[in-house]
């Protein structure tokens, strides 16, 4: 099965998931701290990563997405909809944004509160 970094500037986790596994699905499945606010239906941009190796494995992306990832912060060329994105063959690579993991702690106040409390909520670099 093909194996998913996820990066950010919080954690580093890894999920082993069968072709056509989402992005989002592939994170949740390890603790991977990527934000969801509409819930996986194509209807926020704060699942927005950037996939650093094997953008090209991914499925293509359908109007819908492109049209939500116009809303996005700091869009790149390797710009993804984590809830869109499904896992192809190949290993990836990707990376959460600031704009994902910052939805994610609003998501999920009591991992925020726990991180601030430990000093690393908010990180000093986010990239
Ligand atoms: S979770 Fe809302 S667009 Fe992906």
């Amino acid at each position: 099965m093909p194996r998913v970094t996820f990066r950010s500037a919080l954690q580093e986790v890894v999920a082993e998931v069968p072709e056509g596994t989402s992005l989002l699905d592939a994170a949740e499945k390890v603790g991977g701290q990527v934000g969801h606010s509409c819930g996986g239906v194509c209807a926020c941009s704060t699942c927005h990563v950037w996939v650093r190796k094997g953008l090209e494995s991914l499925s293509e992306q359908d109007d819908m997405e492109l049209d939500r990832l116009d809303l996005a912060y700091d869009v790149k060329p390797q710009s993804r909809l984590a809830c869109q994105a499904k896992v192809g063959s190949d290993d990836l690579e990707v990376w959460i944004t600031e704009e994902s993991l910052k939805a994610f702690m609003d998501e999920n106040p009591n991992v925020r509160r726990a991180l601030e409390a430990e000093g690393k909520w908010p990180p000093k670099k986010f990239a």
